[in-house]
């Protein structure tokens, strides 16, 4: 394939080589007249491991070049990748001024190049930047998204230092797309990169790079915090952390990882508090470990104020127990949404299947009986009841007998509070608590094969 490549530094010189060593044609483009010398010469314009015998090679097969002409770049290419720098400022925000810029010089270029272009935004860009990219490329060619081009987000995972390595086995390839020739093109421009190829939606793909890398800072942050709790305790926490991650069931596991709603039940509430006050007790600060519970706090806080947005008094909570299987009370999240809208004067009924008021004992009982009283006067089994008299349906488990509600009742406000549905169209009176538009892409409509739905998860 004829690619070309804006911005050779890091990820540009990285993937300029990797593609002409794929067998592709590539040519290189950069403001700076430095770097395309040096790769005109056949060298590298960075310090990475293999990446000289790749440029060179890449050069003596005529496969690499590099130009500062625009037209000619674009010309002699199908494919574009932006690679420029994207520097935040202090307060954090991008400077997206060189993705911009160089959006607009592609789209001078496409004026007078009649067959079809993608552009592929490689640099780490926020959700709406590629949309941004295709006004600005539409403006300045004249030409219409989709028909003449198109604009699709591709980010870079690689890190510095292994970052050829990285290229040519990344954990996973993502195109953010609407267009099915340009995901054709992709596959067969990566079918030789040994990894799963995941097509999504494009704002999914931009915000990955975010999500990736603050997770890969939390890791790195909460190790930190363990290792210093081992370290005042006298204990080895390396032998702690490597324990830690041979369990690949729900530590290292997508496990836990939904949005949703808030945790509760018996053991995480109890035992992370634990460990917070031994962190306390011992002196070791702990901002992450100690921001956990908080955070926890205001997804509960999210779910009262959704409820109230909705600005109808009769509210069904389908589901009190902390999940689906279960009576156990104990610090159920539900139950403290539950008692502050019941304290607001909102008219509460609660289904739970599990849940016999006369029956619960112990703690159990202990518990919903400080937190909401009056429960027996409240709560029934008669899910059809429950539906038929409230406006707004609150889901808080995953019980089959749910699944039918939207068809079943067209005319409800439904707040899903854990994903009760993957795709729904409800006419607007659907809303998950951190999610958004569900089936609203039309591209997920289409017949095209899109691994991200059998992505086990
Ligand atoms: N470096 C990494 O490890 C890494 C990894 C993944 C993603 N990223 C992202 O990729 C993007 C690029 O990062 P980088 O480290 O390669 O940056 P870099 O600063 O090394 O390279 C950017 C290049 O773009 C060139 N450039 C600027 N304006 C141009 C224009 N109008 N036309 C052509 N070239 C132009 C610059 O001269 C420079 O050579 C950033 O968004 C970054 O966040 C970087």
């Amino acid at each position: 394939m004829n690619i070309s490549i804006f911005g050779l530094g890091y990820v540009g010189c990285v993937g300029a080589a990797c593609l002409a060593k794929m067998g592709h044609h590539v040519i290189g483009n950069d403001v700076s007249e430095s770097k395309v010398e040096l790769i005109n010469q056949g060298k590298p314009t960075i310090i990475e491991a293999e990446i000289e015998d790749l440029v060179r090679e890449g050069r003596e097969s005529g496969r690499l070049e590099a130009s500062m002409d625009i037209q000619y770049t674009v010309d002699n290419s199908d494919i574009s990748f932006i690679c420029v720098g994207t520097p935040s400022s202090r307060e954090g925000h991008l400077n997206l001024n060189y993705i911009y810029g160089v959006a607009r010089q592609i789209g001078e270029a496409l004026r007078s190049k009649d067959s079809f272009h993608i552009v592929a935004v490689r640099s780490t860009v926020l959700p709406g930047t590629n949309k941004a990219v295709g006004e600005i490329i539409a403006e300045a060619s004249g030409k219409e998204r989709d028909k003449d081009f198109t604009v699709v987000s591709n980010p870079e995972f690689l890190r510095e230092g292994t970052s050829v390595q990285d290229y040519m086995n990344p954990p996973l390839t993502l195109i953010g797309t609407d267009n099915e020739y340009a995901e054709k093109q992709f596959r067969e421009l990566y079918r030789d990169i040994p990894a799963e190829f995941v097509s999504t939606d494009i704002e999914v793909a931009e915000i990955m790079k975010y999500v990736n890398n603050t997770f890969h800072a939390l890791k790195i942050v909460f190790g930190n915090e363990v290792g210093n709790i081992c370290k005042a305790l006298g204990i080895d926490s390396h032998k702690v952390m490597e324990i830690f991650c041979k369990d690949k069931q729900l530590n290292i596991s997508p496990y836990y990882f939904k949005p949703g709603f808030a945790y509760g039940g018996s053991c995480l509430p109890k035992d992370s508090k634990a460990l917070r006050t031994l962190a306390h007790d011992r002196y070791v600060e702990t901002p992450v470990i100690n921001a956990i519970d908080p955070s926890n706090e205001i997804q509960k806080q999210i779910a009262v104020d959704i409820i109230e947005s909705k600005g109808r008094r009769a509210v069904g909570i389908l589901g009190l127990s902390f999940k689906a299987g279960t009576d156990d009370l104990r610090n159920s999240p539900i139950v403290d949404v539950a008692e502050a809208l019941y304290g607001k004067g909102y008219d509460i009924q609660i289904y739970d299947r599990n849940v016999r008021v006369s029956q619960l004992t112990g703690t159990n009982s202990d518990f919903i009986r400080a937190k909401l009283p009056h429960l027996h006067q409240i709560i029934t089994d008669d899910l059809d009841a429950v539906c038929s008299e409230c406006d707004v349906l609150v889901i808080t488990n995953k019980e089959k007998e749910f699944a039918g509600i939207p068809d079943k009742y067209p005319d409800k406000c439904i707040v899903d509070l854990v994903r009760q549905f993957r795709e729904l169209d409800y006419d607007g009176n659907y809303e998950g608590i951190s999610w958004a538009n569900i089936n609203t892409n039309a591209a997920q409509d289409r017949p095209v094969e899109r691994n991200m739905l059998t992505t086990e998860y």
